[in-house]
Parts: C-alpha cells; sequence; structure tokens
C-alpha cells in the first residue's frame, strides 16, 4: 500500500500498517525536500500507484486531495481496534489504536477515527471527518461531511454536527451544531460561523505567510467606502488587511483615490496577479458586479466577506452566509436568515426572520427587509425602501428610494411608490 503525505500522522499510520502487517510500498509527498520518513523514501512524482492513504490531517487538504487522484483507495485498521461486524468503514479511512466502533454505524470515505474514540451504534460519520483522539460519539450521532470533532469531545444521543464545523477538545455537545461552525465547551457552544473551507485553507495558508493582502475593485463612491470599512473592521481588531489599494478599468493606473490608496490597473493586471489576494467588488450595479465576478479568472483572488462590526445578529446559529458580500455599518439580521454572495448591504439594513437572499444584490442604506422575504439575484433596492413579509423579488428588479413593495414584482423591471407599482420608462 502507499500513502500520499509524508507528516506526523502518516508517522502514526506507518505503525498501524506494521502492526496489520501491511506492506508499505513507498510514501508520496508534493514537497520535494523531504526524501524518507521513519527510514522510508518519499518520491515526488505519483503515477497512480495504489491502493494509497492519503495521509494528510487537514480534512479539506484530504478532501482536494481526493478529488485530484482517481485511483483505488486502501482501509487501515489497527488490531487493537474494535469493530462491529454490522459496522462499515469506507475506502481511504484510518482506524487507530482501541478505537471502538458499534453495531450499524457508517464511517465514509477518508476518515479519521483516532485513538481510542468510541462511535456507538448507528452513527453516521460522513466523507472527510476527523474525530480526534479518545472523543466518544453516543448512538445515532450524524457527523457531516468534513467535521473536525476534537479530543475527548463527548456528543450526547442523536445529535447533528454538521458538515465543516470544529468541536473544540473537551467540549460536551447537547444540542445539533449548525454547518461551519466553530463551537466549543461545556454546554458546547456556538462560537461563530466560519468561513467556507475553500475560503477557510486560503487565510490559513495566508496567515502562515503573513499575508493578508486586500484590494477593492471599483474607485468610485463606493470603493472609497469599502476601504474605509476595511480600516475599521482593522481597528476594531477583527481582521488585519492589508490594503494594497484599487483595481478599475475606467482610471489610469497610479490615480491616487483620497487618502486610502492608488490605482493600481485594471481586470488584466488583476488577472495576472501572482500572490493570494483578497478582494472586494464596490460595484453598485448588480449586473456589473456579476459581470466582474465572471471575469475574475486568476485563482489567486479570492473574496472574503467584509463585515462590519456593528452587525448584529440575532441567533448565529441559523444563519448563513456565502462569500463576497459586503455589509456596512449598523446592518442587522434576526433568525434563519440565509445569505448568498457577493451582495452589498450599504447600512442599517434590517433583515428579519427566515429572509433568503441570492446572489449580486444591491441593498442602499436602510433598506428593510421583513420576515420570509425573498430576494433572488441581480435585484437593486433603493434607500429607505420596505419589503414586506413573504413577498419574493426575483431577478433583475430595482425598487426605487422610499418604495414600499407589497406583491411580488416582474423581473427586469422597476417598481416605485407607496405601495409600489411597475413604472413605465416612456
Ligand atoms: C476549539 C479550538 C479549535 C479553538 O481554537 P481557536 O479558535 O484558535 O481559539 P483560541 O485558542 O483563540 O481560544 C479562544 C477562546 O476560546 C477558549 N477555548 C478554546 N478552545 C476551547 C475548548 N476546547 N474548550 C473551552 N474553551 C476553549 C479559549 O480559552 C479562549 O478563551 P478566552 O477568549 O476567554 O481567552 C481549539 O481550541 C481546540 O479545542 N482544538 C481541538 C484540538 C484537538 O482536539 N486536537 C486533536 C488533534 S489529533
Amino acid at each position: 500500500m502507499y500513502l500520499y503525505g509524508a507528516s506526523g500522522h502518516a508517522k502514526v499510520i506507518i505503525d498501524i500498517m506494521k502492526a496489520s502487517g501491511i506492506v508499505i510500498d513507498a510514501l508520496f509527498d508534493d514537497d520535494r525536500s523531504i526524501h524518507e520518513l521513519l527510514s522510508i523514501p518519499v518520491m515526488h512524482n505519483w503515477a497512480g500507484e495504489s491502493p494509497l492513504i492519503i495521509s494528510i490531517g487537514n480534512n479539506y487538504s484530504r478532501k482536494q486531495i481526493s478529488e485530484k487522484l482517481n485511483c483505488e483507495y486502501g482501509t487501515v485498521i489497527h488490531p487493537s481496534a474494535i469493530i462491529s461486524p454490522n459496522a462499515s468503514i469506507g475506502e481511504g479511512s484510518v482506524v487507530m489504536h482501541s478505537a471502538i466502533v458499534q453495531s450499524g454505524a457508517k464511517i465514509g470515505k477518508h476518515c479519521i477515527l483516532n485513538t481510542g474514540v468510541s462511535i456507538d451504534h448507528e452513527c453516521v460519520i460522513e466523507n472527510f471527518v476527523h474525530i480526534s483522539p479518545q472523543a466518544t460519539l453516543c448512538g445515532n450521532v450524524h457527523v457531516g461531511e468534513g467535521a473536525w470533532i476534537g479530543a475527548s469531545a463527548v456528543v450526547i444521543p442523536g445529535v447533528k454536527v454538521g458538515k465543516w464545523s470544529t468541536i473544540g477538545a473537551g467540549s460536551v455537545v447537547v444540542k445539533d451544531v449548525p454547518d461551519g461552525a466553530l463551537a466549543y465547551g461545556n454546554p458546547c457552544r456556538i462560537k461563530c460561523i466560519q468561513a467556507e473551507p475553500a475560503l477557510r485553507d486560503i487565510h490559513e495558508r495566508n496567515q502562515e505567510n503573513k499575508l493578508k493582502r486586500i484590494a477593492v475593485y471599483g474607485a468610485g463612491g463606493l470603493g472609497r467606502e469599502v476601504a474605509g470599512g476595511i480600516q475599521r473592521i482593522n481597528n476594531a481588531s477583527r481582521e488585519n488587511w492589508d490594503f494594497v489599494g484599487f483595481y478599475d478599468d475606467n482610471l489610469e493606473v497610479g490615480t491616487q483615490v483620497s487618502h486610502y490608496g492608488d490605482v493600481l490597473g485594471g481586470m488584466n493586471e488583476l488577472n495576472a496577479v501572482e500572490e493570494p489576494l483578497a478582494l472586494a467588488i464596490a460595484v453598485g450595479s448588480p449586473q456589473i458586479r456579476k459581470l466582474i465576478r465572471e471575469r475574475i479568472t486568476n485563482p489567486n483572488i479570492y473574496f472574503p466577506n467584509l463585515i462590519a462590526p456593528s452587525f448584529k445578529v440575532l441567533d448565529l446559529q441559523t444563519f448563513k452566509m456565502g462569500q463576497g458580500n459586503i455589509i456596512q455599518d449598523s446592518c442587522s439580521a434576526t433568525c434563519d436568515v440565509t445569505i448568498g454572495d457577493f451582495n452589498v448591504f450599504n447600512g442599517a439594513n434590517v433583515m428579519g426572520h427566515d429572509v433568503v437572499i441570492g446572489n449580486y444584490n444591491v441593498f442602499m442604506p436602510s433598506v428593510h427587509l421583513s420576515g420570509a422575504v425573498e430576494v433572488g439575484d441581480c435585484n437593486l433596492l433603493g434607500v429607505d425602501s420596505v419589503v414586506l413579509q413573504k413577498v419574493k423579488i426575483g431577478k433583475d428588479v430595482t425598487l426605487g428610494a422610499g418604495s414600499v413593495l407589497m406583491a411580488k414584482p416582474k423581473d427586469g423591471n422597476t417598481y416605485i411608490g407607496v405601495p409600489a407599482k411597475k413604472f413605465d420608462f416612456k
């Protein structure tokens, strides 16, 4: 069998393989400075050798690598582990010393069941999960893809732990934990909803490199507001962004934009950037925001959410948000609010319960969305406008300043007034 990843985690797997009488043919690693691990040669050009175990502790890295490699995977189980004949263990998974997996448990692919874990009857563990040493999952627990359960944590019967969430060491999880949460303590409480795993990964790599460079696309009024917002996020010690400047296709390179910084180029220059760079798209037209996003093809560019420190969420447990959103001062959301990608909330926006927002929408200051409002994609809601409860907005709708929308508008039209009526341009 072969291992991909010559890490500390691989050392433990090598011991388990030796104890189980599995021959280790070779190790592979992308880092060309590593030549051997525990006297086993480390090679760098994987050419389909299998069966394979991805011997990397980071859940997201295992997922990324498994998506890249097309091969047969092995399963490694230490002889001291007790696995019920009625349990199943997916390919690529590793079960360490003294782990116990009880009847009816289903363990996904590329999981790590670490030393001494106890997985009770009928638990479902999805792919790429890591259950750390001595953690105990009681019966019927469900752990979503990529979640990481810390050492000695306990999850009580029937609880669901969401995808790509992190449960701190020693926690006692007594209630369901949503996707992406960072939660810890006894009883386990949610501290925040983390960024998408891909974004988290790039953030972590940036932090390792001490890089957190950010730029703003669009050097107009909104661009300056966003640059100011970034300063305030830094001042509140929420993040440590290094603001490098603006990208704008309509201004000369070197144009100074207030006291914030200079124009560094346009789309071509942005697509040629060679280091990771966070970007905020600060353009007020929903359709142009979408166009800009679609034209950015450089994989070094990523899109964090930029959230003013004053943003208040009543219930973080039910709050969901994608990437690339800009939330300016004094906005608030109550419970069960879902926000997609690349929206702008320009200040003092209110989102009631069960509001669902798609992508590329622009909410001018003081827009109020009542309970259960749905907003699709590429809509622009003017200053001080109000959407009444349960109204569904589709796409490309413009709502005039001060208007009150009481019924579903037709896609692609402008509505103004109280109550808001379709406005026909003559
Ligand atoms: C939960 C965890 C991921 C949080 O890491 P983090 O975001 O870097 O958190 P910090 O270290 O900055 O701590 C933030 C606060 O949370 C507290 N905290 C952190 N982890 C905690 C835990 N497991 N239980 C209770 N409190 C915890 C800290 O004391 C700190 O409190 P303070 O603000 O009052 O000082 C991490 O602490 C943890 O438990 N990791 C699991 C490790 C593990 O099991 N490894 C197994 C490897 S095989």
